[in-house]
């Protein structure tokens, strides 16, 4: 999409998100999409003077004010606060400033952003007169009768004899968030999104009953009228003498580094807080200077507003980019509008499935939400519904494997359709790759460079090729020293040795992750015996479903897996022991164990200790079980274990008895 276009686009969609925050109070994003996109849009007009629109939420304030309440006009206006997104943005601010403040003493004072919403008090002769919510800045509403049954708002202060304004933030602490939201999932009403929306709704009562009755705070930030301080320091000391709540918590910093300090630390901190915070508030200390460099039509020069990194925002969908997995499954990729989250640029974002496209009717061009957790790749979460959304095709996901052309197919009960070539030079490239990772054959070496190296000359075609591999054959590759082969080659070896599970897991078949890999192998011991189940064998299998239990089966009849198998075996994997006999005279002959919770060593090394004794092993705590060996944060199988009267071991003890009972062999 054109910017232009784009530009239109997001001065519509803004328009209806700021009225449902402002007017409605019922935001149907996060705050920091909203930012998000306000931050696209001021940038793209920053590019395009020629579409400048007067009317651009980029230029107006907040929302109007609707409702019962009588209108509340506010001179001067309540202004709003510029935002940094990162330390540059801070140090930029800094940087105006000292140029600006000639040669006035510059120092800042750090508070919390609460996130709840402003509103002004005005008091005459100490007596509570008026109280106004912001509005859209210079039109507020007139809540005072609400604000009189809120018992953080003073009715009356000790405050300077005439006329006394000041401006602060009503917020709900979460206790009070998280209590009535319990109340109203009780009662079937919705719940609120977040306590700024709890805090609006609650001070916007037809009853003001209600309003006394939600646990509402208040903190003061600033003296509008009645009083000039000269510090921000001496504002917030004066308003606390006068009686208003104010922060305890604030930072003074003498430099932009010690501010950028202190937001480091404090995003560590805030969540022990007891109430919302979505940054902090950086303000210069001096209010004189503070006067004289003014404001721009929206907010003041001297304070800015530094978000935290948002870990969701939103941005256009510029395409879908369709991949093949190991398992032939199709994996859509969004591509984006470049858009910042969580401290980097994100371009990309997984779109999981075709079932989800479809589901979320995600189209291309539309704005989506996109969201960060943790290490994992973005992902897109949802779409944020335009006017144009639905003049925009709907996805056609392809009906057809991008790769190789074959046919791709959605069985039923599956969201990712697949791609059912067993020749898929995709699906084999990625198989290959999932073969050496760790939690499978751990090759070292095997690298996507050296899997795409080996696809390229032809010498790997499919999986078992790997393990033919001479080390003459790779160290005649280009890139390839006699180190890099001599490494490989070993790493190769190295793979032959291990464990059944993890054999079974680097097969790759679809849904048998690695935990399915353990519990088949501990229940049928082997390979081939895994091989030859019927499918409702193995979805008896305890933790193994009838989705695995479908895909496995199709996998070793008809599918690549028989050929594979046989092709391991004689490459010399071992493919684990055959079910051992219930009895063998060891130490723990006639024992069923079960394991339970962390060990020291892995599970399955401490399985095969007490198999190699004789014990049989098992993964539930049933009547039959004779002993639980339990290690770290076992849970229910230990509870389970205790009720049924079953013998418990600590690991330690369960090393005492393997080892004392060999003695006695
Ligand atoms: S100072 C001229 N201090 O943040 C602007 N604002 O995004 C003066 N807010 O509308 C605002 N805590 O509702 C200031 N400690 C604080 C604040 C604070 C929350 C809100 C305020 C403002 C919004 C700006």
């Amino acid at each position: 999409m054109a910017d232009e276009e784009r530009i239109l686009t997001l001065r519509a969609l803004l328009a209806r998100l700021s009225e449902e925050y402002h007017v409605h109070d019922a935001p149907t994003v996060p705050d920091a999409d909203y930012d998000a996109l306000m931050r696209e849009l001021e940038e793209l007009e920053a590019r395009h003077p020629e579409v400048d629109d007067p009317s651009s939420p980029t230029r107006r304030v907040g929302g109007r004010p609707t409702g019962p309440f009588s209108s509340v006009a506010h001179e001067p206006p309540l202004l709003s606060l510029q935002n940094a997104m990162d330390a540059q943005d801070l140090r930029e601010f800094d940087r105006r400033i000292r140029r600006d403040a000639a040669e006035a003493d510059v120092a800042y004072v750090v508070e919390p952003k609460i996130d709840g919403l402003t509103v002004v008090l005005r008091y005459r002769g100490g007596r509570l007169e008026l109280g106004a919510t912001r509005g859209d800045g210079s039109v507020g509403e007139d809540v005072t009768e609400n604000l009189r049954q809120v018992a953080a708002v003073p009715r009356t202060i000790d405050a300077p004899s005439g006329l006394f304004e000041v401006r602060g933030e009503v917020y709900m602490p979460w206790p009070a968030f998280e209590a009535l939201n319990a109340h109203r999932l009780a009662q079937g009403e919705p719940v609120f999104a977040n306590p700024r929306n709890a805090a609006a709704g609650s001070l916007r009562q037809t009853d003001a009953r209600i309003t006394g009755e939600r646990g509402l705070e208040l903190f003061c930030y600033e003296v509008r009228r009645g009083a000039e301080p000269q510090t921000q320091s001496e504002a917030l000391a004066f308003l606390g003498r006068c009686g208003l709540p104010v922060n305890p918590l604030r930072f003074h910093c003498a430099t932009i580094d010690e501010v950028i300090a202190e937001a480091e630390h404090f995003a560590g901190a805030r969540a022990g807080l007891p109430y919302a915070t979505d940054g902090l508030v950086v303000k210069l200390e001096d209010l004189r200077l503070t006067a004289r460099l003014g404001a721009t039509q929206k907010a003041p020069r001297a304070a800015i507003a530094f978000k935290f990194p948002a870990e969701e925002a939103a941005t256009e969908l510029l395409g879908i980019e369709v991949q093949v997995g190991r398992t032939g499954a199709l994996t859509p990729t969004a591509l984006l509008r470049p858009v910042r989250l969580a401290g980097t640029t994100v371009q990309r974002a997984s779109l999981h499935n075709e079932e989800i496209i479809a589901q979320r009717d995600i189209r291309i061009g539309d704005t989506v939400r996109v969201r960060k957790a943790g290490e994992i790749i973005p992902e897109v979460i949802g779409v944020i519904t335009d006017d144009a959304h639905f003049l925009r095709a709907p996805y056609a996901f392809p009906q057809t494997c991008p790769v190789c052309g074959g046919e791709a197919v959605r069985r039923e009960g599956e969201a990712a359709r697949r791609c059912v070539n067993p020749a898929c030079p995709a699906q084999l490239r990625e198989w290959l790759i999932h073969i050496g990772g760790r939690a499978a054959l751990d090759i070292d070496g095997l690298g996507p460079r050296t899997v795409d190296l080996l696809l390229e000359r032809g010498l790997v075609t499919q999986p078992e090729d790997l393990f033919r591999l001479r080390e003459e054959d790779l160290a005649g590759l280009p890139r390839f020293g006699e180190k890099s082969a001599a490494k490989l080659a070993a790493g190769l070896r190295a793979a032959r040795g291990r464990s059944a599970p993890r054999i079974l897991f680097a097969l790759g078949v679809p849904h048998v992750g690695e935990r399915a890999a353990e519990l088949l192998c501990e229940r049928f011991g082997s390979l081939p015996a895994i091989a030859r189940q019927g499918e409702e064998e193995l979805a008896q299998v305890p933790g193994i479903g009838a989705v695995i239990a479908s895909s496995l089966y199709r996998f070793f009849h008809g599918g690549v897996g028989e050929r594979l198998l046989a092709s391991l075996g004689q490459l010399g994997f071992s493919l684990g022991a055959e079910p051992q006999p219930e009895v063998s005279g060891g130490a723990l002959a006639g024992e069923v164990v079960v394991f339970t919770g962390t060990l020291s060593m892995p599970r399955h090394a401490a399985q095969e200790l007490a198999r190699a004794s004789g014990a049989r092993v098992e993964s539930d705590v049933t009547r039959r079980t004779t002993m639980v060996v339990a290690g770290e944060g076992a849970g229910s199988k230990l509870a389970r274990a205790e009720s049924l009267g079953v013998r418990l071991l600590t690991e330690a003890e369960f090393g005492v008895l393997l080892a004392t009972a060999r003695e006695r062999n």
